[in-house]
């Protein structure tokens, strides 16, 4: 079968890299892709969004899968587009996808449910905003209710930050619609745990599980990113956890969004909170996280394609889904500047003695080249048999790759060492 990627970032290229090994794969294509896909799979160039070239290029290249991964063509109704002519497609349609690009759908589906969370109330009036949040305690947490590429939360600790994420998102429309309407939650505290799962709407098979850093700097300092690094399983979910998010997260999710008349076929990412009162959803993304995929990706030891045919079809109660006894750690390399403006076109070199694994998120390849073209550039990724291996070799490996003011973390996988170690 001739598959297609939709995508360009680190995460595709781990999807890409895992899908070569598929026996049912025949020819894989990506598009756009970028420098490290390009190795993996012949890059159609295009864009995510654009439904008649996407559903050409399926008709060209004679392909019969499209793996959506990025959750705007996932929020457009790609997957819908693509079903109702007869190509099928990785990921949930557009009212599934709701669960991530509305967060006062995913709130008030979790209500409804009782799925815990954080205490929260909606509002589309600044005024009637700005008097709840003032007349209520600090730190409180400001979310964009739509799409804002990771960046639509504030966790204010103040009445003038408060305001001020309320003036951006909801006078000043700094995240465009997407903040229109605000979502202000109670704050929790605890260890993050990011859960990945496939499920076709009945079935729920959770993946491994991960700890991404999202703040930029050390120690969690600095502003939000999209992922400074990732590493895999998460120490602070345990049998028990995990227990207690399938019986009350996971299970309860899938069977809301069933009677809800919105099945979520695809990769479900829970992102949760460990707090003393039990674990509680922060946030549902409707799609494979990044850099969560880098790490838990090749612990798969699994037919990936196989698994994902099984959710788009309904069987994935057939499948059996195996996992390596390993643990992995994923470094993310930017360009310094990042999330804020960064330079581009930076030449990529990497050591002979490199031995780790790369995935390209923001890098083109030019005559065997590679060259820095976004923000978050390449992802160094280790797997052992210990945490603690795997990340001492992310590390070794990422001092390999080089290129002008490149920046990355250094104390990725720390917290969850610490927590290994009591
Ligand atoms: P989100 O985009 O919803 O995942 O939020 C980004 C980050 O903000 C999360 O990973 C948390 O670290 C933090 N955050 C979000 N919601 C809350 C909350 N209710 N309490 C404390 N921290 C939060
Ligand atoms: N790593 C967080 C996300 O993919 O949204």
């Amino acid at each position: 079968m001739n598959v297609l990627v939709l995508g360009s970032g680190g995460r595709e290229d781990a999807i890409c890299t895992k899908l070569c090994e598929s026996k049912n794969l025949d020819k894989l294509y990506a598009m756009p892709g970028n420098g490290g896909i390009g190795k993996k799979a012949s890059l159609i160039p295009g864009s995510v969004m654009d439904k008649d070239a996407v559903y050409k290029a399926c008709l060209d290249h004679d392909i019969q899968y499209v793996v959506v991964t990025p959750d705007d063509p996932l929020a457009d109704g790609m997957v819908d587009f693509l079903s109702q002519r007869g190509i099928k497609a990785f990921g949930p349609d557009r009212k599934a996808a709701r669960i991530e690009s509305s967060k006062a759908f995913a709130k008030e589906l979790m209500r409804k449910y009782s799925i815990p969370t954080a205490g929260y109330a909606v509002f589309s009036d600044y005024e009637k905003a700005l008097e709840y949040v003032l007349s209520h305690g600090f730190p409180t947490v400001i979310k964009a209710d739509g799409l804002a590429l990771g960046k639509g939360v504030t966790i204010a600790q103040s009445p003038a930050e408060a305001k001020k994420a309320l003036k951006d998102a909801m006078l000043t429309h700094r995240f465009g619609h997407a903040g229109e309407t605000v979502v202000i939650e109670e704050f929790l505290s605890g260890p993050e745990i990011s859960v990945l799962a496939f499920t076709d709407g009945r079935t729920i098979r959770p993946m491994v599980s991960s700890m991404d850093h999202k703040r930029a700097y050390d120690n969690d300092e600095g502003p939000n990113t999209g992922g400074m690094g990732t590493i895999a399983p998460n120490p602070y979910y345990d049998e028990k956890t995990a227990k207690e998010c399938m019986e009350k997260i996971f299970i309860p999710t899938i069977r809301a969004m069933e009677k809800e008349g919105s099945p979520f076929k695809g990769c479900l990412y829970f992102g949760l909170m460990k707090t003393e009162e039990g674990v509680k959803v922060i946030e549902y993304n409707s799609r494979f996280g990044d850099p969560e995929t880098q790490v838990v990706i090749p612990l798969l030891s699994s037919d990936l394609l196989e698994i994902m045919m099984a959710t788009t079809d309904c069987k994935l109660n057939e499948v059996d889904i195996k996992w390596k006894e390993k643990a992995s750690c994923a470094i993310t390399i930017t360009s310094s500047g990042y999330p804020g403006e960064y330079e581009k076109g930076k030449k990529i070199t990497i050591a002979p003695d490199f031995n780790a694994t790369l995935f390209i998120a923001g890098a083109k390849e030019e005559d065997g080249v590679l060259y820095t073209t976004g923000g978050r550039v390449l992802n160094v990724v280790s797997t052992a048999v210990t945490l603690k291996e795997a990340v001492q070799d992310a590390y070794r490996n990422a001092g390999k790759v080089q290129f002008e003011k490149s920046f990355y973390r250094h104390d990725i996988g720390k917290r969850a060492l610490e927590a290994l170690n009591g």
